[in-house]
Protein backbone atom coordinates (compact mmCIF):
# COMPACT_ATOMS: atom_id res chain seq x y z
CA UNK A 1 0.00 0.00 0.00
CA UNK A 2 1.15 3.49 -0.80
CA UNK A 3 1.96 5.98 1.86
CA UNK A 4 -0.50 8.42 2.26
CA UNK A 5 0.62 11.98 0.86
CA UNK A 6 -1.06 14.80 2.11
CA UNK A 7 -3.49 16.42 0.10
CA UNK A 8 -5.45 19.77 -0.64
CA UNK A 9 -8.80 19.71 -2.41
CA UNK A 10 -9.70 22.94 -4.41
CA UNK A 11 -13.21 23.60 -5.00
CA UNK A 12 -13.03 25.33 -8.40
CA UNK A 13 -15.56 27.77 -10.45
CA UNK A 14 -16.04 27.34 -14.37
CA UNK A 15 -14.07 30.24 -14.41
CA UNK A 16 -11.24 29.21 -12.20
CA UNK A 17 -10.76 26.11 -14.76
CA UNK A 18 -10.71 28.44 -17.49
CA UNK A 19 -7.55 30.03 -16.57
CA UNK A 20 -5.12 28.90 -19.42
CA UNK A 21 -2.43 27.13 -16.69
CA UNK A 22 -5.38 25.34 -14.74
CA UNK A 23 -7.28 23.63 -17.82
CA UNK A 24 -3.90 22.48 -19.26
CA UNK A 25 -3.27 21.08 -15.65
CA UNK A 26 -6.96 19.66 -15.60
CA UNK A 27 -6.71 18.32 -19.49
CA UNK A 28 -3.13 16.87 -19.12
CA UNK A 29 -4.40 14.89 -15.77
CA UNK A 30 -7.01 13.88 -17.77
CA UNK A 31 -4.63 12.55 -20.92
CA UNK A 32 -2.66 10.94 -18.28
CA UNK A 33 -4.91 8.45 -16.60
CA UNK A 34 -7.20 8.37 -19.09
CA UNK A 35 -4.44 6.69 -21.35
CA UNK A 36 -4.40 3.77 -18.88
CA UNK A 37 -6.17 0.37 -20.11
CA UNK A 38 -9.18 0.15 -20.68
CA UNK A 39 -9.80 4.00 -21.52
CA UNK A 40 -6.74 4.08 -23.59
CA UNK A 41 -7.66 7.47 -24.76
CA UNK A 42 -5.34 9.13 -27.16
CA UNK A 43 -4.52 12.48 -27.99
CA UNK A 44 -7.80 12.98 -30.06
CA UNK A 45 -9.73 11.94 -27.24
CA UNK A 46 -8.12 14.49 -25.36
CA UNK A 47 -8.16 17.29 -27.87
CA UNK A 48 -12.48 16.44 -28.59
CA UNK A 49 -12.42 16.69 -24.76
CA UNK A 50 -10.83 19.63 -24.52
CA UNK A 51 -12.76 21.30 -27.48
CA UNK A 52 -16.09 19.97 -26.84
CA UNK A 53 -16.60 18.30 -23.87
CA UNK A 54 -15.44 20.60 -21.29
CA UNK A 55 -16.85 24.07 -22.34
CA UNK A 56 -20.43 22.00 -22.22
CA UNK A 57 -19.26 21.22 -18.53
CA UNK A 58 -18.12 24.90 -17.97
CA UNK A 59 -21.40 26.31 -19.28
CA UNK A 60 -23.88 23.70 -17.19
CA UNK A 61 -25.15 26.17 -14.20
CA UNK A 62 -24.61 22.98 -11.79
CA UNK A 63 -20.56 22.40 -12.66
CA UNK A 64 -18.93 21.34 -10.13
CA UNK A 65 -15.05 20.29 -10.04
CA UNK A 66 -12.64 19.19 -7.19
CA UNK A 67 -8.94 19.69 -7.94
CA UNK A 68 -6.62 17.77 -5.80
CA UNK A 69 -3.05 18.75 -4.96
CA UNK A 70 0.17 17.99 -2.73
CA UNK A 71 1.55 21.66 -2.63
CA UNK A 72 2.00 22.63 -6.15
CA UNK A 73 1.96 19.07 -7.71
CA UNK A 74 -1.34 17.89 -9.39
CA UNK A 75 -2.63 14.58 -7.87
CA UNK A 76 -6.43 14.58 -9.74
CA UNK A 77 -9.60 15.96 -10.22
CA UNK A 78 -13.62 14.97 -9.92
CA UNK A 79 -16.05 17.12 -12.26
CA UNK A 80 -19.18 16.87 -12.07
CA UNK A 81 -22.61 18.59 -13.00
CA UNK A 82 -26.52 19.04 -12.35
CA UNK A 83 -28.36 17.10 -14.89
CA UNK A 84 -30.28 19.78 -16.93
CA UNK A 85 -33.89 19.01 -18.51
CA UNK A 86 -32.52 18.95 -21.89
CA UNK A 87 -30.13 15.98 -20.63
CA UNK A 88 -29.10 13.13 -22.95
CA UNK A 89 -27.71 11.12 -19.53
CA UNK A 90 -30.46 8.59 -19.89
CA UNK A 91 -30.59 8.51 -23.52
CA UNK A 92 -28.52 5.57 -23.88
CA UNK A 93 -29.54 3.47 -21.97
CA UNK A 94 -29.63 -0.37 -23.17
CA UNK A 95 -33.24 -0.91 -21.26
CA UNK A 96 -35.07 2.07 -20.95
CA UNK A 97 -35.80 3.22 -17.38
CA UNK A 98 -39.16 4.46 -16.32
CA UNK A 99 -39.57 7.39 -17.16
CA UNK A 100 -40.42 9.13 -13.77
CA UNK A 101 -36.57 7.80 -12.97
CA UNK A 102 -35.11 9.89 -15.58
CA UNK A 103 -36.83 13.18 -15.80
CA UNK A 104 -34.28 15.87 -14.57
CA UNK A 105 -35.01 19.81 -13.87
CA UNK A 106 -31.41 20.81 -12.55
CA UNK A 107 -32.46 19.95 -8.76
CA UNK A 108 -32.97 16.73 -8.56
CA UNK A 109 -29.21 14.46 -10.01
CA UNK A 110 -25.92 15.40 -10.09
CA UNK A 111 -23.45 13.29 -12.03
CA UNK A 112 -20.15 12.59 -12.01
CA UNK A 113 -18.36 12.38 -15.71
CA UNK A 114 -14.66 12.69 -14.52
CA UNK A 115 -12.77 11.15 -11.65
CA UNK A 116 -8.95 10.28 -12.23
CA UNK A 117 -6.72 9.76 -9.26
CA UNK A 118 -3.15 9.81 -10.67
CA UNK A 119 -1.36 6.30 -10.02
CA UNK A 120 1.33 6.98 -7.46
CA UNK A 121 -1.36 8.44 -5.02
CA UNK A 122 -4.21 5.40 -5.57
CA UNK A 123 -5.32 3.36 -2.98
CA UNK A 124 -4.73 6.00 -0.02
CA UNK A 125 -8.12 7.13 0.89
CA UNK A 126 -7.93 10.65 -2.05
CA UNK A 127 -10.34 8.69 -4.37
CA UNK A 128 -12.62 8.58 -1.06
CA UNK A 129 -11.93 12.56 -0.09
CA UNK A 130 -12.45 13.71 -3.61
CA UNK A 131 -16.08 12.44 -4.05
CA UNK A 132 -17.08 13.64 -0.86
CA UNK A 133 -15.77 17.17 -1.55
CA UNK A 134 -17.75 16.73 -5.16
CA UNK A 135 -20.70 15.63 -4.05
CA UNK A 136 -21.03 16.93 -0.58
CA UNK A 137 -22.40 20.50 -1.38
CA UNK A 138 -25.53 18.73 -3.64
CA UNK A 139 -28.59 19.57 -2.28
CA UNK A 140 -30.54 17.19 -4.35
CA UNK A 141 -31.76 13.46 -3.54
CA UNK A 142 -29.14 11.56 -5.77
CA UNK A 143 -25.96 10.95 -7.62
CA UNK A 144 -24.94 9.33 -10.66
CA UNK A 145 -22.46 8.15 -13.12
CA UNK A 146 -21.41 5.32 -15.45
CA UNK A 147 -18.15 3.27 -15.44
CA UNK A 148 -16.64 0.34 -17.40
CA UNK A 149 -17.09 -2.88 -16.37
CA UNK A 150 -14.19 -3.96 -17.62
CA UNK A 151 -12.31 -1.56 -15.25
CA UNK A 152 -11.90 -3.31 -11.84
CA UNK A 153 -10.34 -0.56 -9.40
CA UNK A 154 -13.37 1.84 -10.20
CA UNK A 155 -15.66 -0.65 -10.26
CA UNK A 156 -14.81 -1.43 -6.40
CA UNK A 157 -14.08 2.22 -5.91
CA UNK A 158 -17.60 3.34 -6.88
CA UNK A 159 -19.29 0.02 -4.86
CA UNK A 160 -17.70 1.30 -1.99
CA UNK A 161 -18.60 4.96 -2.31
CA UNK A 162 -22.39 3.25 -2.05
CA UNK A 163 -23.60 3.80 -5.67
CA UNK A 164 -25.29 0.86 -7.12
CA UNK A 165 -26.16 -0.56 -10.81
CA UNK A 166 -29.47 0.21 -12.55
CA UNK A 167 -28.53 -1.00 -16.03
CA UNK A 168 -26.20 -0.18 -19.18
CA UNK A 169 -25.73 2.26 -21.03
CA UNK A 170 -24.50 2.99 -24.79
CA UNK A 171 -24.34 6.27 -25.30
CA UNK A 172 -22.47 6.33 -28.39
CA UNK A 173 -23.66 3.16 -30.69
CA UNK A 174 -20.36 2.67 -31.70
CA UNK A 175 -18.59 3.01 -28.45
CA UNK A 176 -17.96 0.80 -25.12
CA UNK A 177 -20.47 -0.16 -23.38
CA UNK A 178 -20.96 2.05 -19.26
CA UNK A 179 -22.28 0.76 -16.42
CA UNK A 180 -24.91 2.73 -14.84
CA UNK A 181 -24.54 3.79 -11.77
CA UNK A 182 -27.19 5.44 -8.60
CA UNK A 183 -26.65 6.58 -5.50
CA UNK A 184 -29.04 7.90 -2.83
CA UNK A 185 -27.83 11.14 -1.60
CA UNK A 186 -27.67 13.05 2.02
CA UNK A 187 -28.25 17.02 1.39
CA UNK A 188 -26.24 18.61 4.05
CA UNK A 189 -28.55 19.99 6.91
C1 LIG B 1 -10.88 4.46 -9.29
C2 LIG B 1 -9.97 5.48 -8.63
C3 LIG B 1 -10.51 6.86 -8.82
C4 LIG B 1 -9.89 5.16 -7.12
O1 LIG B 1 -9.17 6.19 -6.46
P1 LIG B 1 -8.32 5.91 -5.13
O2 LIG B 1 -7.82 7.23 -4.66
O3 LIG B 1 -7.32 4.85 -5.36
O4 LIG B 1 -9.47 5.36 -4.14
P2 LIG B 1 -9.40 5.28 -2.54
O5 LIG B 1 -7.99 5.07 -2.08
O6 LIG B 1 -10.14 6.44 -1.96
O7 LIG B 1 -10.24 3.94 -2.28
C5 LIG B 1 -11.44 3.90 -1.53
C6 LIG B 1 -11.95 2.48 -1.52
O8 LIG B 1 -12.33 2.07 -2.84
C7 LIG B 1 -11.99 0.67 -3.03
N1 LIG B 1 -10.92 0.56 -4.05
C8 LIG B 1 -10.26 1.58 -4.68
N2 LIG B 1 -9.39 1.08 -5.59
C9 LIG B 1 -9.48 -0.25 -5.53
C10 LIG B 1 -8.81 -1.31 -6.20
N3 LIG B 1 -7.85 -1.08 -7.13
N4 LIG B 1 -9.17 -2.59 -5.89
C11 LIG B 1 -10.10 -2.87 -4.96
N5 LIG B 1 -10.76 -1.89 -4.25
C12 LIG B 1 -10.45 -0.61 -4.55
C13 LIG B 1 -11.51 0.17 -1.69
O9 LIG B 1 -12.66 -0.23 -0.94
C14 LIG B 1 -10.92 1.46 -1.08
O10 LIG B 1 -10.85 1.43 0.33
P3 LIG B 1 -9.55 0.75 1.05
O11 LIG B 1 -8.33 1.25 0.33
O12 LIG B 1 -9.68 1.23 2.45
O13 LIG B 1 -9.73 -0.75 0.88
C15 LIG B 1 -8.51 5.37 -9.22
O14 LIG B 1 -8.11 4.03 -9.22
C16 LIG B 1 -8.38 5.92 -10.63
O15 LIG B 1 -8.22 7.12 -10.83
N6 LIG B 1 -8.44 5.01 -11.63
C17 LIG B 1 -8.27 5.38 -13.05
C18 LIG B 1 -9.39 6.29 -13.55
C19 LIG B 1 -10.76 5.72 -13.30
O16 LIG B 1 -11.04 4.55 -13.51
N7 LIG B 1 -11.67 6.59 -12.82
C20 LIG B 1 -13.05 6.24 -12.56
C21 LIG B 1 -13.86 6.45 -13.78
S1 LIG B 1 -15.56 5.91 -13.54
Amino acid sequence: MPAPVAWTLDHLTADEVAVPAMRRTIVGLYAEVYAEPPYLRGPDDTRLWDDEVLPRHLANPGFALVFARHGGTPMGFALGTALQPDTRWWSGMVDPLPARMTREDGAQTFAVYEFVVRKPYRRTGLGRAMHRALVGPWTGPRTTLTLRPSAPAAVAFWAAQGYRAVGFSRPDPAGPLYTMMLRDHEPPR
